[in-house]
């Protein structure tokens, strides 16, 4: 048994806006309340987050981006500690999304920064594209987006979560194998161990993320350096996301 606890995390994206889909976040905060020996994250867009977090006991309520500043006068930033006073006690940072958006390595470190020194923990996403895998620079992908993003200020080590999301994977139905998924999880545990942070590499939680849904959850939650999954599409219905929840929480030999 790793001793990590898995933590499954729902990235809604820019969904659930109207109000059917705002019903929906209350169903689905009911069905995973209080979960046991996993934790669950749920990251809605920032216009949910006050609904679901009077509504959601068994989950932590998450952010999908946050401000590179601290405050002051930045038109249509969110700053870590504004989500830190709501509640919020994750943020994910380097989605892919946001990087095809724009965000380079610089930002996406200031962010992180901010993240930590405001008392958020931080799922920072990595992996590499369809032609970065071709030219078999997984690896070196991985490491330079891991090493950018926590350099310049290692956080202790229970303040990260490391998503590693194969863009090539993210909403097109093809998930990466687990076996491919868990090789490449035990590289990133391999760079956070020269990362500088005052916690064991083997302490820090790893996702894998990119299609995963009800079908092909168990293999990856069989994997021993696979700690849970972030997910995008199977997050938004509780039918399509509680079973990714059990899997992980069925207690496996890890
Ligand atoms: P997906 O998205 O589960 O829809 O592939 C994953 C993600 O973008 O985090």
């Amino acid at each position: 048994m790793s001793g990590r606890r898995p933590i499954i995390s729902a990235n809604w994206k820019a969904n659930q806006g109207d109000a059917a889909d705002r019903q929906r976040v209350m169903e689905f905060a009911a069905a995973v309340d209080a979960p046991g020996g996993v934790e669950v994250t749920v990251h809605p867009p920032y216009t949910a987050l006050a609904e679901l977090s009077s509504s959601a006991d068994g989950v932590s309520l998450g952010a999908q981006d946050c401000s590179r500043f601290e405050d002051g006068a930045h038109t249509g930033e969110v700053t870590a500690t504004m989500l830190q006073t709501f509640g919020v006690e994750y943020v994910i940072l380097g989605h892919s999304e946001r990087r095809l958006a724009g965000e380079d390595p610089t930002l996406i470190a200031e962010k992180g920064v901010r993240a930590w020194r405001a008392g958020l923990n931080v799922i920072l996403c990595c992996g590499e594209s369809a032609a970065e895998r071709d030219r078999g620079q997984t690896e070196e992908v991985i490491a330079a987006q891991i090493g950018e993003a926590v350099g310049c200020a290692p956080p202790s080590g229970d303040r990260l979560v490391i998503a590693y999301e194969p863009v090539w994977a993210i909403g097109s139905g093809v998930a990466a194998s687990p076996h491919e998924a868990q090789e490449t999880c035990l590289f990133v545990r391999g760079v956070l161990a020269d990362c500088g942070l005052d916690l064991e590499a083997d302490d820090v939680r790893v996702q894998y993320g990119g299609s995963v849904n009800p079908t092909n959850v168990a293999g990856f939650a069989a994997c021993p350096d696979i700690d849970g999954v972030l997910v995008g599409g199977a997050s938004l219905t509780p039918a399509t996301f509680i079973p990714l929840v059990d899997a992980f929480e069925a207690p496996v030999l890890r």
